[in-house]
């Protein structure tokens, strides 16, 4: 998969040099491209914002560096593997980024990360690359960064950790938290047995493997209905809230 960024802090994406993503980039099963936003800002100060049209607090991204510094990463595509990417701009004003979002851009040839800062982007670039391609507003919850660089790291990472070969053992893909059945993942546990008086459950140790199955399943259950009851299967949902309650 070819990743490009757009960015004025290229420095944040070192973290990707780290731990499987860093070696799935020297491995080549991901190509990441950071862009230094300024280089396509040809002024003295290679200036990127400007005030806000209407007036307002804050500074708005100009839309001319967006154009040239997209424009070349779409030419090159163009040229390269003949992808059609897909634009993802993280913005706290997008669709919520979750599990299902990952795996349907794992599928895809080449991403695009158009990082924000200050109060956004000229919305031209949104309506411009949107009339000509696949652009997307996406949000990693429901908190505000100073910026979209945070936020395309978190979406790089777990995006690339779909594509085969970058984790080790794909069975640690499937049991994963809002993997399979959308549970949230049962506490692991290792050695020693006893830890500051405090037990491993004895059920782990008892080498009954379909056991096991059946109380982490349980304790999956309890905990999505405890921490995130809104992601619990209907099948699951024993004590029907308002929302499922038959009208
Ligand atoms: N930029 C600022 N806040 C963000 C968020 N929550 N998600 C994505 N991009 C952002």
């Amino acid at each position: 998969m070819r990743i490009d960024v757009v960015t004025i802090f290229p420095g944040y994406f070192d973290a990707l040099e780290l731990s499987l993503l860093g070696k799935a980039k020297s491995r080549g099963l991901i190509d990441v491209r950071v862009h230094d936003l300024r280089d396509s800002a040809h002024d003295k100060h290679r200036t990127v914002d400007d005030t806000p049209a209407g007036g307002g607090a804050g500074m708005v991204m100009k839309p001319e560096p967006w154009g040239e510094a997209l424009d070349g990463i779409l030419e090159d595509a163009d040229s390269g593997a003949g992808a059609d990417p897909v634009i993802i701009f993280p913005s706290p004003a997008g669709e919520v980024f979750n599990q299902r979002m990952a795996r349907e851009l794992a599928e895809e040839k080449h991403l695009v990360f158009g990082c924000g800062r200050y109060e956004g982007i000229d919305q031209r670039v949104f309506d411009e690359y949107s009339a000509r391609g696949r652009v997307r507003l996406v949000s990693i919850g429901d908190y505000v960064l100073n910026g979209g660089e945070v936020a395309s790291i978190a979406m790089i990472e777990a995006i690339a950790r779909l594509l085969p070969g970058v984790v080790g053992n794909p069975e640690s893909l499937v049991e994963e938290s809002h993997e399979e059945d959308g549970l949230l993942e049962y506490p692991s546990y290792t050695k020693p047995a006893n830890w500051r008086e405090r037990e491993v459950p004895p059920i782990l140790l008892s080498g009954n493997h379909a056991a096991i199955a059946k109380w982490r399943r349980e304790q999956s259950i309890e905990r999505t209905k405890r921490v995130r009851p809104e992601l619990l299967p209907r099948e699951l949902d024993e004590a029907p809230r308002g929302r499922h309650a038959a009208p």
